[in-house]
């Protein structure tokens, strides 16, 4: 199974998911700066929310997806909204890439809110969540 892990991260957070995820599905997690070159079976795609948006790279990641992809399974962290999934959602939809309903978010720090997150059990919560998915 082809199962990459892309993520866009200013502060750190999200990238800490994408780093946990991947290496819980034994691959390296990569930014959105670098495409998909082959057809995949699940995308894991980690974004979070500045704001109220998702940040233009992965808007411009999506809009340029021009292989085959069997689902995307989203991950976020942001600081106040409850993940980063309908924006992920319309970007797919508009590109007809199938999108699971299933998803992965958890608080990520912003000044002095949510201070420590994603935290170890967080990143345990998100491997757990990957390896899941992947056994479907
Ligand atoms: C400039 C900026 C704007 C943000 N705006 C929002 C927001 O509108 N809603 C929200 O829930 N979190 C907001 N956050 C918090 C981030 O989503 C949160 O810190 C997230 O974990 C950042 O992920 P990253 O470290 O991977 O970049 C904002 C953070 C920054 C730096």
């Amino acid at each position: 199974m082809k199962i990459p892990v892309r993520y866009f991260s200013r502060g750190g957070n999200t990238k800490k998911l994408a780093d946990a995820i991947a290496n819980a599905v034994g691959v390296t997690a990569e930014t959105t700066d670098v495409p998909l070159t082959e057809d995949v079976d699940i995308l894991f795609l980690g974004s979070s929310v500045y704001a109220y948006g998702v940040d233009e790279h992965v808007k411009d990641f999506i809009n340029g997806i021009d292989v085959k992809i069997g689902k995307v399974v989203g991950f976020s962290t942001a600081a106040l909204v409850k993940s980063t999934y309908h924006q992920v959602d319309k970007l797919l939809a508009a590109k007809g890439i199938p999108h699971a309903k299933e998803e992965f978010y958890c608080r990520g720090s912003f000044g002095l809110m949510h201070k420590g997150h994603p935290n170890a059990e967080d990143l345990e919560h998100a491997a757990t969540f990957a390896r899941e998915i992947v056994r479907f």
